[in-house]
């Protein structure tokens, strides 16, 4: 690629966030024009030290920082820091690496992989991204349970009955199916994405907002859960299926994809943490693909009221009494709560309805990519929303041994058709954990 080429491609996705919108087109033409490509092979040495003059020149004896960012396969990750750190680390500023996951496929290979990180950089330069921390609603977690009164009080096992972590994508892995063979939804989504959010969700308050503070708690919630099991967990793959005269291919269809393969595209787990707050409490995830929506979210559902005076008015399904409180992380980001309430009128009917606060209609501004907001903590220094390698290692411990049985015992996945609900599987295990799955009721 030349610099042009370079600079027309980032110029077709560069939005402007800046001075409400003043000059955009002047600001934007001179960060594109601070935009160089240079090409080389990650694991020569030559090459980054070409690298470090053509940086040097530009740079023009100023104090530089750079900052590395590794969205490249994992295989090459140690050869690319290695020639990063050794032939172009910045001679008088900082030099930090943003690695994108997977971080290994189990705990050894995860240990390995921040060894070997470890020979060429200091903690404090690795920023391990997951960019699930980086989204608003996620961010946003903190901020409604710790600086509202009326939720922290209820943030245990005495009122909430369950929660659950749900993320669905209505396509399947066409195109990357080289990719995520190797490693399945567990290890893609899980084991990181809904894992963060659920630490982030069940931590205990910490002594301050930094970084190190928010991660200690984090890493104590993440050492407090049980290990994950085959009886609390179901597996599914997704197979062909026509709809409306056209066929949606099975995840096996794609050619990168071995025919018998039986890598999960979907997954159910019922995990637990055994601390005074949630003893008892199951939290519940899945994560699916080619499923019949693109959803993102956390459900806390309520016990029940006590002696509920109205429970007549909700006839056998005791479950509509109760409350649930919805963060939609997207698409649509919103915080509602479900609460029960007299429909209007001489008779006494009630119903369900929720105190909604739709993020679209509160906020006319644009919602920053979850990338945006990571890459400028990364330039800033700020790792309050990065993976601290002790988290990393208490994330693997508790899918490690899972992982292993499901490979050495090649389980079969439960068959679901693309473009369902996925498999019924989910529903049984969220049953013998006494739950409803909240995005499967009629008023969602
Ligand atoms: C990535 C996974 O980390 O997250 C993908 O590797 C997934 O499989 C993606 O599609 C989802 O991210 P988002 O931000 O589009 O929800």
């Amino acid at each position: 690629m030349t610099d042009a080429e370079l600079r027309n491609m980032v110029s077709k996705t560069l939005t402007c966030r800046i001075d409400k919108r003043e000059n955009c087109g002047e600001k934007m033409e001179q960060f594109l024009k601070r935009c160089f490509y240079h090409s080389g092979q990650y694991d020569s040495k030559e090459d980054f030290v070409e690298l470090d003059k053509k940086l040097k020149e530009l740079e023009a004896g100023r104090v530089s920082n750079r900052l590395f960012y590794l969205s490249i396969p994992p295989n090459i990750f140690i050869d690319a820091v290695r020639c990063a750190s050794v032939s172009a680390s910045s001679a008088n500023g900082w030099t930090r690496v943003i690695v994108e996951k997977p971080f290994g496929r189990d705990s050894e290979s995860s240990a390995a992989l921040t060894r070997s990180l470890k020979q060429y950089l200091q903690e404090d330069q690795i920023f391990r991204i997951d960019h699930y921390l980086g989204k608003e609603l996620v961010e946003n977690l903190s901020v409604l349970r710790f600086s509202n009164l009326i939720f922290e009080p209820l943030w245990s096992r005495q009122y909430i009955r369950n929660v659950q972590f749900i993320f669905s994508e209505d396509f399947g892995t066409e195109g990357r199916g080289g990719y995520f063979d190797n490693y399945g939804i567990i290890r893609d989504i899980m084991q990181n994405h809904l894992l963060q959010i659920l630490a982030l969700f069940a931590m205990e308050t910490p002594v301050s907002l930094d970084a190190e503070d928010i991660r200690n708690e984090k890493v104590k919630v993440l050492r407090s859960m049980r290990t994950l099991s085959m009886d609390d967990v179901v597996i599914g793959q997704y197979k062909s299926h026509t709809k409306g005269g056209i066929t949606y291919p099975a995840y096996t269809d794609d050619k990168t994809v071995p025919k018998d393969s039986l890598t999960p595209t979907f997954a159910g787990a019922a995990l637990f943490i055994d601390n005074a707050r949630w003893d008892g409490v199951p939290f519940l995830m899945k994560a699916g693909k080619a499923l019949h929506d693109r959803r993102a979210e956390i459900r806390v559902q309520f016990r029940h009221v006590p002696g509920n005076l109205y429970n007549r008015n909700f006839g056998t399904d005791l479950d509509r009494a109760t409350n649930e409180l919805v963060i939609r992380v997207q698409p649509d980001e919103a915080i509602y709560l479900k609460i029960n309430n007299k429909v209007p009128g001489l008779g006494m009917r009630l119903d369900r309805s929720n105190l909604n606060l739709l993020y679209k209609a509160r906020y006319s501004k644009e919602i920053p990519d979850a990338y945006e907001r990571l890459l400028l903590d990364a330039i800033e220094g700020e790792r309050r929303l990065f993976i601290r390698s002790d988290e990393l290692d208490a994330a693997w411990a508790l899918f490690t041994p899972l992982l292993k049985e499901l490979e050495d015992k090649r389980l079969i996945p439960e068959y679901y058709p693309y473009g369902s609900r996925g498999p019924v599987g989910a529903h049984y295990l969220a049953a013998k954990h006494n739950v409803k799955w909240g995005d499967l009721g009629v008023d969602e």
